[in-house]
Formats: structure tokens, sequence, C-alpha cells
């Protein structure tokens, strides 16, 4: 079993308002239920929070109980899940249906990134995700990251790519 604790709140802040100015928020939603899925979390959190972005805090939230308040003060957003009988996970799922009506508007436009884990197939679940984040208003800062079975290197280091972009578009707002 792979640490646990590598995930929270990787930057400590005052609140929105940092000493050296605004700091922007990277909400990290999540569904991890294995440790591949545990492995692709970790890489897409070390890469957001890369000491060559400056100025954004990274709050990390598994998906059953990410507030809407959470999503409300968040500049942007970066989901994962697994891929699950062609859906995105149920925890994912639930998530959209609390926060979906409370944060329409008011988070339109924002970006997002998303990655996807599955053993044979996960068109499905990023077609899901992207419906419902179209519906959102929410735009793509990257293309979705999908991985099959356990992540090579490759696959971790495109994960924290993932996180790296996805946290760099927040400085470029
Ligand atoms: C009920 C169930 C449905 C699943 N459906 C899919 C699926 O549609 N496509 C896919 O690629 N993987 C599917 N999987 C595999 C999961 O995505 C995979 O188990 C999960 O990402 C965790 O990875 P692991 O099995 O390597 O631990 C399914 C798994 C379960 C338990």
């Amino acid at each position: 079993m792979r640490k646990r604790d590598a995930v929270g709140t990787s930057r400590p802040s005052d609140g929105v308002e940092g000493k050296r100015g605004p700091v922007a928020r990277l909400l990290i939603v999540h569904h991890t239920p294995s440790p591949s899925l545990q492995a692709l979390l970790e890489a897409v959190v070390d890469g957001a929070g890369n000491d060559a972005i400056e100025d954004v805090e990274v709050v990390t939230r598994p998906a059953l109980t990410a507030p809407e308040i959470d999503v409300l003060e968040a500049d942007g957003y970066l989901l994962g899940t697994p891929a699950n009988i062609g859906y995105m996970s149920g925890a994912l799922k639930h998530f959209f249906d609390r926060v979906y009506y409370p944060c329409l508007d008011a988070t339109a436009r924002r970006p997002y990134g998303l990655y996807v884990h599955g053993n044979d197939d996960t068109t499905g679940a990023v077609r899901a995700v992207e419906t419902v984040t179209a519906g959102l208003g929410w735009k793509a800062a990257a293309h979705p990251l999908t991985v099959l079975g356990e992540p090579s290197k490759d696959d971790l280091e495109a994960a924290w790519e993932l996180g790296a972009t996805v946290a760099a578009s927040l400085t470029l707002e």
C-alpha cells in the first residue's frame, strides 16, 4: 500500500491573497480506489505543486466529500476517475450531481483537466465527464489523460505534466 498522506493542501496560504499577491487555487477532485489511481493522483499533485509554478495553491478532495464551497472558491479544476461500466465513477458522478446547479454560472469558463484510468476502454468515461463539464461551461486546459492498466513511467510523467499544465493555466488568466 502506498502512503496516502501525500495529498491534501500542498501549499500553505493565508487565504486567497498571499503575501506576494493574489493566489490562484486549483481544486483536484478525484476518486482513488486502487494503487494505480493513487500513483496517478500523486503524480498530478506533484506536477501541480512544482516549484516552477508560483502563486497557485493546490487543494485535493475526494469526489465523495468535495463540498460546493471548494468548487466555488477554486479558479480551476483537475478531475480524476476510473472508468466504470463505460462511464465515469459513481463517486465523480455524485460530485457533479451535488455541485452542478449550485456552481452553474459562477464557475463558467474556468479551466479544467481530466485523467481517467481503466483496464480496457476509457472512451465512455471521458465522454461522460466532457458532457458535464461542457454543461458547466468549463474549458479544457489540456487534453484528457487516459491510462490503461498499471501506469508506466511515461504515464506518470504525463500525469505530472497534466497537473503542471492545469496549474500553470491559472496563472495565465
Ligand atoms: C464494475 C467495474 C466496471 C469497470 N468498467 C470499466 C470500463 O468500462 N472500462 C475500463 O477501461 N475499465 C473498467 N473497469 C476497470 C477500472 O477502471 C479499474 O479497475 C480501475 O481504474 C482501478 O484500476 P486497477 O484495476 O488497476 O486497480 C471497471 C472496473 C469495475 C470494478
